[in-house]
């Protein structure tokens, strides 16, 4: 960055920061809930008394209600970028490939990723998942009797099926997670010119490692999604400005995300003893237990909307370039929606559709990926570490989308 560029972004970002505090310091929960809170729900509670839509403080249109959350989502007048072209002063310079694009970019990009990662598809994963788990806890039960669920296990999994998708070899994998932490530190709270600076750093050589991945499967194609991508590369439906940023979108949205679903998961059905012993009686509950826990404690906990026309909402009027907050995790505890929203209970009917992998163009395109990770390895976890228990304090990640954890301790023995 020029000189001149770093002050100016170092002032812009002194100044949200100091307008994020007073706001919260009046109360205005959404700035509370920008400090990235142990417990969120309370102040997701406050916002949905202000009604299905409201305005924070800091401009931004918050939306709690699934109903129109779903009604956003579906809703083309709502896109993902400024109509005008300018950028939050908080907002860190990113490129997260089609999830940051509207139509038509955003449909041809989805369109040549669908085919690798197509929900028919995923059956085939399962024994692959299967094999994967088992190779780790193995090695978890060779080690010692306490360790820290996190890095031992849940954050291990998606790394492999992420790399056994794209095709990143095994030895550049804990490189690439590293490099996913330090990039995702761009969606947590408090945004410093420093940090700017690293996800520029990181993100540039997550860049170079997977410009290296494509020249090798160029010259050796194999079964993964680099190689199934290159016939497009070779006729101009994909250009490589696309496809760098993709494989480093789908390795952040799929492994960061799938990591606190894992997780989440085991810590509460270890918060209650009756429904994790009844899991692990039947097995074939793991589906209902990642639907509640998708539901109760989903691991993105919201997502923005820009509004692209003047339009009216919920009796509100939203100019152009109005930015939604849709608030997943509030809307998954919608209490017209999910009756004692507040009571975990994979026994719960299964309702209405969560907010979790949003809905309408940008519906996660892994939602079935991470389901089948999240329902393998639960099990695998119940057959094979049965008289896992939590031996001390978790410490949650800090941040306000992520709901995730950073130490999970568990003893095995
Ligand atoms: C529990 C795990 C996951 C959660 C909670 C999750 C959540 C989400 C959400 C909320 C969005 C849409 C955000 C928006 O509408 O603005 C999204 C989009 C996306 N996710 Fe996931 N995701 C998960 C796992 C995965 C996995 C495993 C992959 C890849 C294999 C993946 C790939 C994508 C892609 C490519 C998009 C962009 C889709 C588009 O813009 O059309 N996600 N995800």
């Amino acid at each position: 960055m020029a000189t001149d560029t770093i002050e100016r972004t170092r002032a812009q970002l002194a100044v949200w920061r100091e307008y994020v505090a007073a706001a919260g310091e009046q109360g205005d929960p959404y700035a509370v809930l920008l400090g990235a809170p142990e417990n969120p729900y309370p102040l997701y509670e406050q916002i949905r008394a202000r009604g299905p839509v409201s305005r924070s403080a800091l401009g931004t249109w918050l939306v709690p209600d699934h109903a129109l959350a779903g009604k956003v989502l579906r809703d083309r007048r709502f896109g993902v970028r400024m109509v005008s072209g300018e950028r939050a002063p908080q907002s860190v310079e990113f490129d997260n490939s089609m999830l940051g694009m509207d139509p038509p970019d955003h449909s041809r990009l989805r369109k040549l990723t669908i085919h690798a990662i197509n929900p028919g598809r995923m059956e085939s994963w399962r024994p692959r998942i299967e094999r994967f788990c088992d190779e780790l806890l193995d090695r978890v039960l060779a080690g010692p009797a306490r360790f820290n669920f996190m890095t031992a296990f849940a954050q291990q999994l998606p790394m492999y099926v992420i790399g056994e998708l794209i095709g990143v070899p095994r030895e550049h994998q804990p490189e690439m997670f590293a490099l996913t932490r330090r990039m995702m530190h761009l969606v947590d709270g408090e945004p410093s010119l420093e940090l700017v600076e690293d996800v520029s750093r990181s993100t540039a050589q997550m860049h170079a490692i997977f410009a290296d991945i494509i020249a090798r499967r160029r010259a050796d194609p194999g079964e993964d999604l680099v190689s199934d991508l290159l016939p497009a590369l070779a006729e101009e439906h994909l250009s490589m400005a696309e496809l760098v940023p993709l494989l480093a979108f789908l390795t952040l949205g799929g492994v960061e995300t799938t990591v606190n679903l894992i997780a989440n998961a085991l810590h509460l059905m270890l918060e209650h003893p009756d429904q994790w012993s009844a899991f692990r009686d039947d097995p074939s509950l793991a589906p209902a237990v990642i639907q509640e826990t998708l539901r109760f404690e989903t691991p993105t906990q919201q997502y923005r909307r820009v509004v692209q026309e003047e339009l009216e909402i919920g009796g509100v009027t939203l100019p152009v370039d109005s930015q939604l907050a849709i608030l997943a995790g509030a809307a998954n505890r919608d209490p017209g929606v999910y009756p004692d929203p507040e009571r975990f209970d994979v026994f719960r009917p299964r309702s209405r559709e969560l907010l979790s992998f949003s809905l309408g163009i940008h519906f996660c395109l892994g939602a079935a990926l991470a389901r089948l990770e999240g329902e393998v390895a639960l099990a695998a976890v119940a057959d094979r570490l049965p008289d896992v228990r939590r031996i001390g304090p978790i410490r949650r990640r800090k941040s306000y989308i992520i709901r995730g954890m950073l130490q999970f301790p568990v003893a095995v023995r």
